[in-house]
């Protein structure tokens, strides 16, 4: 698979999961992400909000298509997820307490002035996805985010807030659905987007993008010893031709597999949003430093 090209599921289609994530469950990947197969509305850099895509993998190169795993709403204009408004950036995660996957996503109105988070519950990994509500986070603007699952269990939703000045990291309840109130202002007036966490011996690692809507900029990794304490910016973690511009692409996601870290980066055509690349890279660390590298390859071909 050529990084910063879009790729084909296992019927020859282009997989449709931008802004996405993967996850492990029960010896299978699944990718989830922004559906975009049809054409931009006319004149737009948008395309109406279908909902999440899903895709499963046992070796992260063949994908199957299982579907739209939520579907948005087409009927009712008023509901937050109507087709006509946006959804973006889907996130899931598996609760091991209630058995349930839980996708987090940013729910917009079409003019990105509503800004929160909407949640959906779903029984197995394909869906569907039950729609439960869209809300601003502890009464905090929402645009970009992610969840992250802490190695004790604990989930948090990162997110752009303060009209993306500032990202916010807030604890989710235990069972994922809602916000437990606790949050943290991170990175304040550092105006960053598109997080994606990690965390790896001692540290937590983010690689957000500055905010300059679908066009590229520089990544910047930022790092802090604890989820909720002071993020610092420290540089650009971008190896490879194009880095400066993050290869003409923007992070969503970081995922472990066997010990190693991959991050996944959308390459977005605004003109044809349809046609979005993808890339996943190697992420490797300077353990005495704390710093992160993220490596350019041609291509992806999945875990050795
Ligand atoms: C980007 C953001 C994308 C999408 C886009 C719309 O900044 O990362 O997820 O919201 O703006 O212009």
């Amino acid at each position: 698979m050529k990084n910063g090209q879009i790729w084909k599921d296992t019927d020859g289609n282009d997989i449709q999961a931008h802004g996405g994530c993967i996850i492990e469950y029960n010896g299978v990947f699944y990718w989830y992400g922004e559906f975009k197969g049809v054409d931009n509305m006319p004149g737009k850099w948008q395309t109406p909000a279908l909902g999440m895509g899903c895709y499963s993998s046992k070796d992260l190169v063949n994908w199957k298509n299982e579907g739209l795993a939520f579907e948005t709403d087409k009927e009712n204009p008023e509901s937050p997820v109507h087709t006509s408004k946006v959804f973006e950036r889907p996130k899931v995660i598996y609760n091991e307490k209630t058995k349930k996957f839980v996708m987090w996503a940013h729910i917009d109105s079409a003019d990105y002035t509503f800004a929160a988070a909407g949640i959906a519950v779903s029984d197995g990994p394909t869906g569907p996805f039950k729609f439960i509500e869209a809300k601003q986070p502890n009464r905090q603007d929402c645009r970009d985010m992610t969840v992250f699952k802490d190695i004790d269990g604990k989930a948090y939703l990162v997110h752009s807030a303060d009209w993306n000045k500032t990202l916010d990291i807030a604890l989710l309840n235990d069972e994922y659905t809602d916000l437990a109130g606790l949050y943290v202002s991170v990175m304040k007036d550092q105006t960053r987007e598109a997080p994606a966490v990690v965390y790896h011996n001692g540290m937590y690692y983010m690689v957000t993008s500055g905010c300059t809507g679908w066009l590229p900029n520089s990544a910047l990794f930022s790092r802090c010893e604890h989820l909720l304490g002071q993020w610092k910016l420290i540089d650009n973690p971008c190896e490879g031709p194009n880095y400066r511009q993050t290869y003409y692409g923007q992070s969503t996601y970081i995922f472990s597999v066997k010990g190693k870290d991959y991050i996944m980066f959308d390459h977005w055509h605004p003109e044809d949003l349809k046609t979005s690349g993808y890339s996943i890279l190697p992420i490797t660390y300077d353990e005495e430093n704390k710093t992160m590298t993220i490596t350019w390859t041609d291509e992806w071909n999945g875990i050795e």
